[in-house]
Order: structure tokens, then C-alpha cells, then sequence
């Protein structure tokens, strides 16, 4: 067997829990890149083949039902149909205990139906809840998860952007720390839950979902390193960042080699697609191209990352 059929059989067979590990310690990031219309999975996909680089190809309650993803279960049949999991695996993002609107979400029954079908992670959002709430929410997650071999990501602290009212200036959140992890209290939750990556709110913020703010430019966000550096020594496990998209790139930088090994994607990707679909008449195999070299680019020169799914392979041998 040559060298490239060792890291691809691999990578095929190692738990995702074993690969989030192996790209934790060499600080290489793992994407997550949102799908809120089918055809987006296959260009993620083809484009991370092409670069050998590893990704998640998540899903999160609005992408289906603000956008067209459909359902937990047809992004399954899609992900089925295009994966390659030497490359990229399945994340269920965002559940949320109270949802953007604040109405409760039958939380339960959709991270059971992810875990059901066969999700390879899980994501609890009890970041609106009081802090031992959403510890014994996500520790129930865990237990529902973790017999099946399925990760969980929980949250702490706001990462805001997703509500449809205004939001504060951000250069105002940014400089109060205002609805930053504490990283007393992520080391509590982290204890206290056995979860396997959690969610930090260091100054990032979500790219808007609603009205027409969801079809604008994101803001530029920033990142506080120093407060990222010590949920890192408080917490020691993977951590993640939400509104992935239009952060400052020397701050994503420093992020991902400071103990950042997940990023959420959305509105980058999505406004690629619907713009190359608005601008070629709907028409598919267009948009997915523009998709295919957005998703290079954003592997290659943003996050200045090449053949992650080979490194990461490599050093599980
Ligand atoms: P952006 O849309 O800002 O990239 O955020 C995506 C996200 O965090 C999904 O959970």
C-alpha cells in the first residue's frame, strides 16, 4: 500500500473523537461549514477531496428552517450519497434549549434523531439558559450521545448575531467583553458535563439569519487571545468558535494556534452560492463551482492550512 491509500484508510476508519485529537495537538483547524441548500454539501465536499483536507459538513435547526436544508434527515441521504469520511464527517450544529426567538425547542427529540441517524457530533445550546441549567442539559446530551459513539459540543457564554433584533455596536461588545466565557465556569461545565468541545464566545459573533442583514456583509470581528488562552488552560479540551466567517485573519490565526480547532462557516459560504445562483439564473453546477473554489480558498489562504485530512492521517498511523 503506498503512502496516499495509508492516510486515506486511515482516516477512513478513526473515530472522529481521534481525528478532533490528532488536529488538536498539531493545531491544525477543523471547518464546519453549514449547508443550508443541498447542492452546497457536494462542492464543500469535492473541494476538500481535491486539497486533502479535513472538514465538517454540519447542519444546524435554522439552516432548515430559515433556508432549505429540509431536515436532519435529508442532509443525511445527501451526506451518504457525496462522503468521503477520509475527509469529512457529520455534525449536527446548533440545537438550541431556547431558540433565537425564545420559544423552548423539543431539544431532546432532535439530538436524538441526529444520534438515531447516525450523526457522527452532536451540538447542545444551553448558552441561554443559567449556567447549572445548561450543565444538566448537556450532560443529558452526553448521555443520550456518547453509547452511540457520537461527540458533543455545548456552549457557554453569547455569541450573538443570530436574534432578529438589533444588536449592540460591536466594537461595543468587544471592548466590554460583555457576554465572554467566563473560564471558571467553562472549567465547571467542561467538568462537570464529560463533553467534548465547547463553544466560547471571545469576541466573535454570528453572521445575521434574518431580514436584510442576512444578505449584507458580516461584520469584521475580532478575537480576545488572551481570554481564549486561559479558557484553554482552565478547560484543556478542543474548543470552537462559532461565526466563523469574516473574522479578521490575523485573529483567526492566532486563534486556531491558541487551541481553536473548530470553526463554524456559514454566511461566507451561503452568500457565495446564492450570489453565483442569483447572478447564473439558478443554475446549479455553476453555483457549486464558485462554492468548490471559496472553500479552497478559505482552507488554503485564509486559514493557510494544506492536506489537513493527510497531516492528521499521518500522525494517527
Ligand atoms: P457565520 O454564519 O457567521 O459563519 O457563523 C456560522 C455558525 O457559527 C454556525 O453555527
Amino acid at each position: 500500500m503506498n503512502i496516499m491509500e495509508n492516510w486515506k484508510k486511515v482516516m477512513e476508519k478513526a473515530t472522529l473523537k481521534k481525528v478532533m485529537e490528532a488536529a488538536s495537538n498539531q493545531h491544525l483547524v477543523i471547518p464546519a461549514f453549514n449547508i443550508p441548500y443541498l447542492p452546497m454539501m457536494e462542492a464543500v465536499i469535492e473541494a476538500l477531496k481535491e486539497i486533502e483536507c479535513f472538514a465538517l459538513i454540519e447542519v444546524a435547526r435554522p439552516d432548515i428552517t430559515r433556508f432549505e436544508a429540509r431536515s436532519f434527515a435529508a442532509i443525511k441521504k445527501e451526506f451518504d450519497r457525496c462522503k468521503d469520511t477520509s475527509v469529512a464527517r457529520l455534525h449536527q450544529d446548533h440545537v438550541p434549549v431556547i431558540d433565537e426567538e425564545g420559544k423552548e425547542v423539543d431539544w431532546k427529540l432532535l439530538v436524538t434523531e441526529a444520534v438515531d441517524l447516525g450523526y457522527d457530533s452532536v451540538m447542545i445550546d444551553g448558552s441561554r439558559l443559567s449556567l447549572e441549567e445548561n450543565i444538566s442539559i448537556s450532560k443529558e446530551v452526553v448521555g443520550i450521545a456518547h453509547p452511540s459513539g457520537v461527540l458533543v459540543e455545548a456552549e457557554l457564554g453569547a455569541v450573538m448575531g443570530h436574534e432578529s433584533g438589533p444588536m449592540p455596536p460591536y466594537d461595543e461588545i468587544f471592548a466590554s467583553g460583555k457576554g465572554f466565557t467566563s473560564p471558571e465556569d467553562a472549567a465547571y461545565m467542561v467538568q462537570s458535563t464529560g463533553i467534548d468541545w465547547l463553544s466560547v464566545a471571545i469576541g466573535n459573533i454570528h453572521g445575521a439569519i434574518t431580514g436584510v442583514a442576512k444578505d449584507q456583509k458580516k461584520v469584521q470581528a475580532r478575537l480576545n487571545i488572551e481570554h481564549l488562552k486561559k479558557l484553554v488552560q482552565k478547560t484543556g479540551i478542543p474548543l470552537v468558535l462559532h461565526g466563523g466567517s469574516g473574522v479578521q485573519k490575523e485573529y483567526v490565526l492566532q486563534a486556531i494556534q491558541n487551541g481553536i480547532t473548530k470553526i463554524n462557516v456559514g454566511t461566507e459560504i451561503r452568500q457565495t452560492y446564492e450570489k453565483a445562483m442569483k447572478e447564473s439564473g439558478n443554475n446549479v453546477n455553476v453555483a457549486q463551482k464558485a462554492l468548490k473554489e471559496k472553500t479552497k480558498e478559505i482552507m488554503n489562504q485564509y486559514y493557510e492550512m494544506t492536506q489537513t485530512a493527510r497531516k492528521i492521517g499521518e500522525a494517527l498511523f
